[in-house]
């Protein structure tokens, strides 16, 4: 059996960053990772990155390949009823946000961690987490096809929407689904645009989005049953030409295409006994509002500071406040991510009452400073909820 003080499930964003600031701390780690190393490097998701996570990865060592070739954006654009208004979130909040693929933001947290000697087991499966009632938990695992055990002071459940640590909880969950999903695509074609587009169209939401200025990243609301079998490339170029409305839009090569089902859940505390779940282990969000690897960096920032606070003086305190202390953050990003997505999705029921007020909406939020404010501040991370 092995041992560490900190035993973390999950090599995402949040399990990456925990051990990257526990050990600046001074406290040993463990990262179990069921997947392998190159999987989960190229496993594309998220791109956007709030000022807060930023400054997180800068502050922290881990920022240097961000700064040089993330893309900082002042603002986006949105476009319905065949209109196109900016919001220019620079000028309405004085911040900006930076467009940086997770799985680079992965690569370099898992750099920096073998730099620094950290232990990440990759294809190593956690199986079931015992004992964080008592002060001795223990993490059982499969790796190298071997069943093992890892015994820790403290279990960080980072294991994503699908893992074993939710079930070690005794909380409520709060949950909704969606009649549509997401389908994504990452082409070898030069972004249209210089900045987001956010697109509302009779048939449905589409995004653009970019990696590179060779590299977009583009994504249409589908229905939530289709596969990938009903969208063939030429369907998915027309389908987002049309909603986009972009001529500048050129089909390219497809490097990587999946569908996203869109869900809000939360689960309510977000930690029992010395067990701390931490990400989308405890929560989800639909993609529209941009949040998902933001709640990740900024749940993590919490707990190393609480785990710090106990090796420091035995201190509880912070420990207990961990889930209340994130909440607050995560209910506001659920709110406006459930607000985003409705305002930009069209309802497959296809209510056209409800057509009609969404536009009524989008034309308040592009007209009204107040409205326009309110959409900036929470994208580009809202800090005091
Ligand atoms: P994850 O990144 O999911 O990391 C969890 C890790 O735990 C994974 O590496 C997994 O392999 C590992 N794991 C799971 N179970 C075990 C186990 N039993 N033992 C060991 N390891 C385990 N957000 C957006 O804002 N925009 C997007 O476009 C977007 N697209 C997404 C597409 C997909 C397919 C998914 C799943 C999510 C997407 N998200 C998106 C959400 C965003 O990527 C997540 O919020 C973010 O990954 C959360 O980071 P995390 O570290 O909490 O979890
Ligand atoms: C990206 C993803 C999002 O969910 C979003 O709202 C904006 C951009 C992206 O992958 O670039």
């Amino acid at each position: 059996m092995e041992a560490t003080q900190v035993g973390i499930i999950g090599a995402g964003p949040a399990g990456l960053m925990l051990s990257h600031l526990l050990h600046r701390q001074g406290i040993a780690s463990v990262v179990l990772e069921r997947r392998s190393r190159d999987y989960i490097e190229r496993r594309v998701r998220a791109g956007v990155l709030e000022q807060g996570s930023t400054d997180l990865l800068a502050s922290t060592g881990v920022g240097e390949r961000m700064m040089r070739e993330g893309l900082v954006h002042d603002g986006i654009k949105l476009r319905f009823a065949g209109e196109e208004h900016r919001i220019d979130f620079r000028r309405l909040t004085g911040k900006g946000i930076t467009v940086y693929g997770q799985q680079e933001v992965v690569k370099d947290l898992i750099q920096q961690r073998l730099a620094d000697g950290g232990e990440i087991w990759f294809e190593a499966e956690a199986t079931a987490v015992d004992g964080i009632e008592d002060d001795q938990p223990r993490i059982a695992c499969r790796r190298n096809g071997e069943d093992t055990t890892l015994a820790c002071e403290f279990v960080a459940g980072c294991d994503g929407s699908h893992g074993v640590s939710r079930a070690g909880l005794v909380a409520k969950s709060f949950e909704r689904s969606y009649p549509f999903s997401w389908l994504g695509i990452l082409a070898k074609t030069p972004p249209a645009s210089d900045e987001l587009i956010y697109a509302y169209h009779d048939r449905g939401f589409a995004l653009h989005s970019m990696r590179s200025p060779e590299i977009s990243r583009l994504y249409l609301q589908v229905d939530a049953a289709d596969t990938m079998d009903a969208w063939p490339e030429a369907r998915i170029w027309d389908e987002l030409r049309l909603r986009l409305a972009e001529p500048g839009l050129q089909a390219g090569e497809i490097i990587e295409a999946g569908i996203t089902p869109m869900r809000s859940m939360v689960t309510e505390p977000m930690q029992h006994g010395r067990l701390f779940l931490a990400g989308d282990a405890a929560h989800i969000v639909p993609a529209t509002g941009a949040k998902g690897m933001n709640l990740a960096l900024a749940d993590v920032r919490v707990l190393a500071e609480a785990l710090a606070a106990w090796y420091r003086s035995k201190s509880r305190d912070l420990l207990d406040r961990y889930s209340e202390r994130c909440l607050r953050r995560v209910w506001r990003a659920e709110h406006f991510s459930a607000w985003m997505t409705a305002l930009l999705h069209r309802d497959p029921a296809g209510d056209p009452f409800d057509h009609k007020l969404r536009l009524s909406y989008l034309r308040y939020v592009v007209t009204s400073e107040a409205a326009a404010t309110t959409l900036a501040e929470n994208y580009v991370g809202f800090e005091n909820a």
